[in-house]
């Protein structure tokens, strides 16, 4: 035989003894509790999130209440579509200063969604009435609302959009 098991050797008898208590330990598993509550992967098993999750507060926000929310600041980002405000602060690198659709941020974004356009003229300017959207054709209501499909189930509404004189 090639190869023949002596436990004779220091390194069998080392493996053979750290098998037996591997074995043991998978068999009678160590039911002690922790002294302290585990929040840390790390500490094998997280019982409790490190912190409370952020709490988001549904508001009703106006076309200039919502335009601070563009993070430039680094803060939360929004944007509104048909009257709906998600929080898209997740989504950082699209919205933020230097993402592909950061002219979205802090602002209505239901034309440039409906129209697949993130040009600036696009957007209302903000001291102007709502977007009526009135002459969109079908399709575009139609994409816009597949837009508004995929922002309801990645992101959390967190708003609606209201005319600046309306609050
Ligand atoms: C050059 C053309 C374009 C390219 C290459 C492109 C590429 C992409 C890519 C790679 C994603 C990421 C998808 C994901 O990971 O979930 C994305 C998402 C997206 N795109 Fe485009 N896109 C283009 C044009 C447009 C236009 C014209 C609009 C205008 C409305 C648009 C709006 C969006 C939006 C809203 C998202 C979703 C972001 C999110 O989930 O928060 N894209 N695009
Ligand atoms: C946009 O909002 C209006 C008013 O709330 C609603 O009647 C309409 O169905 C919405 N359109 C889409 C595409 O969700």
């Amino acid at each position: 035989m090639a190869f023949s098991f002596n436990l004779g050797t220091p390194v069998n008898t080392a493996l053979f003894l750290y098998i037996l208590y591997s074995v043991q330990r998978i068999i009678f598993p160590s039911t002690s509790k922790p002294k302290t509550v585990p929040n840390e992967f790390k500490a094998g098993y997280s019982w409790l999130p490190k912190t409370h999750p952020p709490t988001v507060l549904f508001k009703v926000y106006t076309p200039k209440t919502l335009e601070p929310f563009n993070g430039r600041d680094g803060g939360r980002i929004l944007l509104a579509i048909n009257g709906t405000v998600f929080d898209v602060t997740a989504g950082r690198n699209f919205y933020g200063p230097n993402g592909m659709y950061g002219n979205f941020a802090g602002r209505d974004a239901s034309r440039g969604m409906a129209k697949q356009s993130f040009d600036l003229e696009m957007l209302t300017p903000v001291d102007q009435p709502l977007d009526k959207l009135e002459d969109l054709k079908p399709d575009e209501i139609e994409n816009m609302k597949g837009w508004i499909d995929h922002f309801s189930n990645k992101y959390i509404i967190c708003g609606k959009l209201v005319e600046n004189d309306a609050i």
